[in-house]
């Protein structure tokens, strides 16, 4: 078994350890008492797919921690249980098991980003914020969503646009949890860690060209520890500077995601968010190239990167797609006052962030990654 890694995102009073490892869901309870956290009730959420296989596990190490009351609560699986619907009946529910105001519960996060955002969208909000712990069950949320304290639900046709910040108290990452994820979503993850070593890392860039890349994808067991470990440490770095977004400096986590989420969300969730951010990334790439911010031979390498991964480079055409990806692109969040921001790849392991990017131009790349 491979040890466990322990990361540390610095942020005063709100700081917090990451754990990454193998066998970790036994001792969940057992880290919780040795992190400080003392509550006797855990309002756990999750999803049916991910409950049927760690909940147990996950209930035993409570109980034999001293976790008097349990409530276990699904939401839907997948993005499409992303909404405010679900988020309402979160609240209603952990305040139905937990209506005392004396003995509010420690949130437990268990699933992916789709829990982790939602649930701890619910837990920042439930008598004005309770404390939470993630433990990431996808590749996704184990190098991304986990970590950061951006939490939200998608509303009104819009990603994310509903949401707080508010940091996990702890995040136990429990990579054999790993090894019930089908390809697609091991696949998706992947795509997130292309990102961080496309904008944030040069050495992993080349360690994944290296062959780290077919090792994460085989759940190779060294691999996932060193790379999910170098993913949390990246994005800790980000949030560390910024926490807020209000710096500018965690956009680079945006690399892919501004076309990638308009196409994530007018294809109908059709797609992953690693594979609709995987069509965001090479839109992006061939803006940059456009623009002379990066050469081709980037482009090339991160093409070769994500088609190795088995991650999509164009999506299918469709009647009205088109159209539909321009709307959720204005309505995003990160077009303020009529401005666009696009972050672009400036080789591997930079980024430069470029602002009012002519429509005709972003016209040009959402064309370009719309397969005939
Ligand atoms: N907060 C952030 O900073 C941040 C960053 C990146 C992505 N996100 C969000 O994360 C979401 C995507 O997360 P995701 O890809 O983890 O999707 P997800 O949570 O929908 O999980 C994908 C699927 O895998 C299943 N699953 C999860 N763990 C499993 C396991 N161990 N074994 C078997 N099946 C399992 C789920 O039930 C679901 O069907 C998006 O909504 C995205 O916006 C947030
Ligand atoms: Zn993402």
């Amino acid at each position: 078994m491979s040890e466990s890694r322990r990361i540390e995102v610095n942020l005063g009073p709100r700081s917090y350890p990451v754990v990454i490892g193998a066998g970790l869901l036994g001792e969940f309870g057992a880290m919780l008492r040795a992190e400080g956290l003392r509550q006797t009730g855990a309002f756990l959420i999750t999803d049916p797919n991910v409950a049927g296989h760690y909940f147990e596990k996950v209930r035993a190490s409570l109980d034999a921690a001293g976790f008097a009351k349990i409530v276990r609560h699904d939401i839907t699986a997948g993005e499409a249980g992303k909404n405010w619907d679900e988020f309402t009946k979160t609240c209603a529910a952990m305040l139905g098991a937990f209506p005392d105001a004396a003995t509010a519960p420690l949130v437990l996060l268990l699933g992916g980003g789709v829990v982790g955002d939602l649930g701890g969208f619910a837990a920042a909000v439930f008598r004005r914020g309770v404390p939470f712990v993630q433990i990431p069950t996808t590749l996704l949320a184990a190098v991304d969503s986990s970590v950061g304290g951006k939490v939200a639900v998608n509303f009104g046709g819009v990603k994310n646009i509903m949401g707080a910040f508010s940091q996990p108290r702890m995040v136990v990452c429990d990579l054999d949890a790993l090894r019930t994820l089908g390809q697609r979503e091991v696949r998706s993850g992947m795509a997130e860690v292309i990102k961080y070593g496309a904008v944030c890392s040069r050495s992993l860039f080349e360690q994944l060209e290296a062959g780290a890349l077919e090792k994460m994808l085989a759940l190779d067991p060294a691999a996932l520890t060193d790379i999910v470990a170098q993913c949390m440490r990246l994005k800790a770095d980000v949030v560390e500077q910024d926490e807020l977004d209000r710096l500018g400096i965690r956009n680079v986590l945006n690399f892919g995601h501004t076309i990638g989420h308009a196409l994530e969300l007018s294809a109908d969730y059709a797609l992953t968010h690693g594979e609709a951010i995987s069509v965001g990334m090479v839109a992006a790439t061939r803006m940059a190239v456009k623009f002379g911010v990066v050469g081709e031979d980037f482009q090339k390498r991160l093409i070769a990167l994500l088609g190795r991964a088995g991650l999509p480079l164009t999506h299918p055409d469709a009647p009205g797609l088109y159209d539909r990806i321009l709307r959720a692109l204005q309505l995003d969040k990160k077009f303020r006052d009529g401005k666009n921001l696009f972050v672009l790849p400036a080789g591997i392991g930079t980024w430069a962030p470029r602002e009012n990017v002519d429509w005709e131009l972003v016209h040009d790349c959402v064309r370009a990654v719309l397969a005939g």
